[in-house]
């Protein structure tokens, strides 16, 4: 077990206490004060991660802030060797946040050479995310699982942002009697109300203005929804419509489904999920609203 001293500009220096081996998460576990928070991630922290540790913070006695980008949810052409990293930046943010440990194993300490076991999600994990990128909630679910049994957190925290995520979290507590309350926190924007994400680093700056796409999209079926428009087939073609008129941007899916079991829906409801994949040049970049 180590402590990490951070020095946060205009603050006291600050200790922040980091975890590597699951033995000594399993020993720490035992002393923190319950309820206990979890909050998982890939680090690349950014004010969407902090959102969920700061509302940890304010119901729980302790929080646990994972941080391990997990290369099981990654597919063989996609990003794990270039995802964003940078340690020393996270700290910094995360000792401002009153943590109690941060969890920050190595990937042999999750996954030694001899791992067998995965989780699979079935049908859940089959659509939208899943059908794009194969095996990713296999991937997400696994290594949530063994985050849940390291940590044995009573509830845990997930973004609005990553929906599906968050759904196939749900389910897999339910369907597998796991003992943790799942809470879902809204997605935060930037100020033109590209979502933010780890992956925007990857952006160029035309390409960061054409990200914008996603959110315009978003606003515009909510405004058909507002005037009246339930027809699920009508909104996703006035939203596709809309992004290919934006030359980076190239459209994965659009869906409108049910939040929780990401069903389509012909006829949007209150509560449908309007959720999208798009390509900015090689950058893909997901986005999601609730119709109120
Ligand atoms: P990561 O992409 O680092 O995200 C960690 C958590 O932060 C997720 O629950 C995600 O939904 C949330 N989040 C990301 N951007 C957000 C935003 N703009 N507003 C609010 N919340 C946001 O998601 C993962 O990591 C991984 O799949 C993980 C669950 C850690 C499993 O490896």
């Amino acid at each position: 077990m180590n402590s990490r001293t951070i020095c946060v500009p205009n603050k006291a220096i600050t200790e922040v206490k980091t975890i590597e081996s699951i033995n000594d998460m399993l020993s720490t576990r035992r002393i923190l004060p319950v309820p206990v928070a979890l909050v998982p991630t890939m680090g690349y922290l950014h004010s969407g991660h902090l959102s969920l540790v700061k509302k940890a913070r304010e119901e729980n006695q302790s929080v646990v802030v994972s941080i391990f980008v997990n290369p099981a949810q990654f597919g063989p052409s996609e990003d794990f060797e270039n995802y964003p990293r940078d340690i020393g930046h996270d700290f910094a943010l995360l000792a401002n946040e009153n943590v109690d440990a941060v969890f920050i194993p190595a990937v042999k300490e999750m996954y030694p050479l001899d791992f067998s076991f995965h989780i699979e999600g079935g049908w859940i994990t089959e659509r939208l995310e899943g059908a794009s990128r194969p095996g990713h909630f296999r991937g997400v679910t696994t290594v949530v699982a063994k985050l849940f049994n390291i940590i044995q957190p009573t509830c845990a925290y997930f973004g609005q942002k990553d929906a599906q995520q968050a759904a196939v979290i749900r389910k897999m507590v339910t369907d597998l009697n796991m003992n943790v309350e799942i809470k879902t926190c809204s997605t935060v924007r930037e100020p033109d109300g590209l979502a933010m994400s780890s992956r925007n680093t990857y952006l160029k700056p035309s390409e960061r203005r054409a990200a914008t796409i996603l959110y315009r999209a978003l606003i515009l079926s909510e405004k058909l929804w507002k005037e009246g428009e339930k027809n699920a087939k009508r909104i996703r073609n006035e939203m596709k419509a809309l992004i290919d008129k934006e030359p980076m941007a190239s459209v994965d899916y659009i869906s409108l489904a049910d939040g929780n079991t990401m069903n389509e829906v012909d006829e949007a409801c209150k509560g449908t999920l309007v959720s999208l994949a798009v390509k900015i040049g090689n950058t893909r970049l997901i986005d999601n609203t609730i119709l109120e």
